[in-house]
């Protein structure tokens, strides 16, 4: 456990999330109606799944320092040292069908990568369908759950991990590459700043999401340049059958498109997807 504090960026952080800070500079925005904070919380997407059937407002957002059952996509578990890093979710009751639930997705993290690369300069990039990616690691995932009633969207519940302030050379034990920002550039963050600077982009992404065909091929466009694997040869893995290809891109559904070595052109809705670097070597991102 490191004791030295390095440089901060922003406001000064503590160990524990700082709940003042957000309340205040969020006041008067969609996200800073209501926002709940815990220490310790199984998970903040199934707490607030919980409260959205109560009733809550849009645009509640739940932060914990710590989870113990976050959960990943894919029935995975999420995992997260107690306050170094971000865990949230937010509530959004959107006017759309289920079929466009995944731009709401790709909002959240295009808000995300924004934030991070604001206050720490860091390129980060979405690798489909939604994580956050510095280089070859991951920097943080999100996770989408919603509700449906008679072919109408009732709630969408969006959940972001982002590992910030932890140190990953300390420790873990995770199946995959995984980075912070403070691992990226030996600087703490202020989380709250973080996760301030976040919630008013994805307000305004929010809004342009809502808005006219213009608006939302420019998020479309913007998302697909922050793409980690527009390009690139691929091998999708989903859990039915694992497919190699070339991706041609990410249609309005977010489904990726890719050119087989056949030839084929197929879309996927889900999977994991790996980038082939060449025959011998292949890396899971
Ligand atoms: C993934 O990469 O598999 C998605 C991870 C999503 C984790 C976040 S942490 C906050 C929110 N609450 C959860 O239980 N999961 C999401």
């Amino acid at each position: 456990m490191e004791n030295k504090r390095s440089e901060v960026v922003g406001c000064e952080t503590t160990e524990s999330f700082n709940p003042g800070l957000l309340i205040e500079a969020l006041k008067d925005s969609l996200f800073g109606k209501h926002i709940i904070f815990k220490e310790s919380i199984g998970s903040t997407n199934i707490f607030l799944k919980r409260l959205a059937q109560k009733g809550a407002v849009e645009g509640t957002v739940v932060v914990a320092d710590e989870q113990n059952a976050g959960l990943g996509r894919l029935g995975r578990q999420w995992f997260s040292k107690k306050g170094e890093n971000l865990l949230f979710s937010v509530l959004l009751r959107p006017n759309l069908p289920a079929s466009r639930v995944f731009v709401l997705t790709m909002i959240f993290a295009l808000a995300g990568i924004d934030a991070v690369q604001g206050l720490s300069g860091l390129n980060v990039m979405i690798k489909w369908p939604n994580d956050i990616y510095i280089g070859q690691k991951k920097l943080g995932g999100i996770l989408t759950e919603f509700s449906v009633r008679e072919g109408d969207v009732q709630y969408v519940v969006l959940g972001m991990g982002l590992n910030v302030n932890w140190n990953p050379e300390l420790g873990n034990n995770l199946l995959y590459d995984a980075s912070s920002i403070y691992s990226e550039t030996k600087k703490r963050i202020s989380r709250e700043m973080l996760l301030c600077n976040m919630l008013e982009r994805l307000e305004i992404y929010y809004q342009k999401a809502d808005g006219d065909m213009k608006e939302r091929d420019g998020l479309f466009k913007k998302w697909n340049e922050k793409s980690l694997v527009i390009g690139r040869t691929v091998a999708i893995e989903t859990g039915k059958e694992r497919v190699e290809g070339e991706v041609e891109g990410i249609d309005r559904d977010g489904a990726l498109i890719l050119i087989t070595a056949g030839g084929q052109r197929r879309k996927f809705l889900c999977g994991d997807v790996s980038v082939k670097m060449n025959f011998s070597k292949q890396r899971h991102l």
